[in-house]
C-alpha cells in the first residue's frame, strides 16, 4: 500500500505521516528532507539557489548531509523552495522518490506532489492544510523549543512567500491531487489530526 501525504509546511503532514507509517507498519520518507539537502548544498557550493545548473550541482548530495540539523533551519527552508523550482532538480529526484515509493509492501511519503507526480496510484491520498495563523504559531513553538530567536510575523511571511512559490511554480505545484482527501488541521492538535487521517486512510483501504 502506497499513502501519499501532501500539504503546505507545517501543516502537519509530517507528523501525520510518521504516525501512519507506525500504525500501518511502513517505511516513510519526508522528501521535503531531499530538497532540503539539495539546497543546503547549494549553498555550501557558493551556488545561486536560483541558477538551475548550480541548483542540479547540488543534487549530488552526500547522504549523511540528511542528518544534519541545520536542514531543518528556516533559511534551508527557503533555499529549498527555491531549489524545488527547477524541473532539473525535481527529475533528478524522481528516481530516489519512485524506488521508494514502489518498494515491495509498500510506503507512505510526505511532500508536495506525491500524489500528484510521484506515486498517483497511491492508494491512500491525503492533501493535509491549515491556516497561516496555525501553521506560524507552530513553527514559532518548534523554532522556541530549539532556541532559534524569530519572530511569530517573520515565520507567517516566510510561509506565505514559501506557499506562493510552491504553489506557482510550473513543475509540480504544490495541488491537490482529485482523488485527494482533503484534511484541515487548523483547529486539531496533533492526536486529533493522527486519529483522523489513520480513519480516512483506514476506509480508503477497506
Ligand atoms: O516539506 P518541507 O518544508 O521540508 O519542504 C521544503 C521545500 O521543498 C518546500 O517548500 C518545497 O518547495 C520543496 N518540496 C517540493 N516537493 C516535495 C517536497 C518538498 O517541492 N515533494
Amino acid at each position: 500500500m502506497i499513502i501519499a501525504v501532501d500539504g503546505p509546511t507545517a501543516s502537519g503532514k509530517g507528523t501525520i505521516a510518521k504516525a501512519l507509517a507506525a500504525h500501518f507498519g511502513l517505511p516513510h520518507l519526508d522528501t521535503g528532507l531531499l530538497y532540503r539537502a539539495v539546497g543546503r548544498q547549494c549553498a555550501l557550493n557558493h551556488g545561486n539557489a536560483d541558477d538551475p545548473g548550480d541548483a542540479l550541482n547540488a543534487c549530488d548530495f552526500p547522504d549523511d548531509l540528511l542528518d544534519d540539523p541545520e536542514l531543518r533551519s528556516e533559511a534551508t527552508g527557503g533555499l529549498a523552495s527555491r531549489v524545488s523550482v527547477h524541473p532539473e532538480v525535481r527529475r533528478a529526484l524522481f528516481e530516489r522518490q519512485r524506488a521508494f515509493a514502489t518498494q515491495p509492501g509498500g510506503a507512505v511519503l510526505d511532500g508536495r506532489d506525491i500524489g500528484t507526480v510521484i506515486a498517483p496510484e497511491a492508494q491512500v491520498k491525503l492533501f493535509v492544510v491549515a491556516s497561516v495563523p496555525a501553521r506560524a504559531e507552530r513553527r514559532f513553538k518548534e523554532m522556541q523549543a530549539s532556541g532559534r530567536q524569530v519572530s511569530l510575523a517573520e515565520i507567517a511571511a516566510d510561509l506565505e512567500a514559501r506557499d506562493a512559490r510552491d504553489r506557482s511554480r510550473a513543475e509540480a505545484p504544490l495541488v491537490a491531487a482529485q482523488d485527494a482527501v482533503l484534511l484541515d488541521t487548523s483547529d486539531m492538535g496533533p492526536a486529533q489530526a493522527i486519529a483522523e487521517a489513520i480513519r480516512i486512510a483506514s476506509h480508503a483501504v477497506a
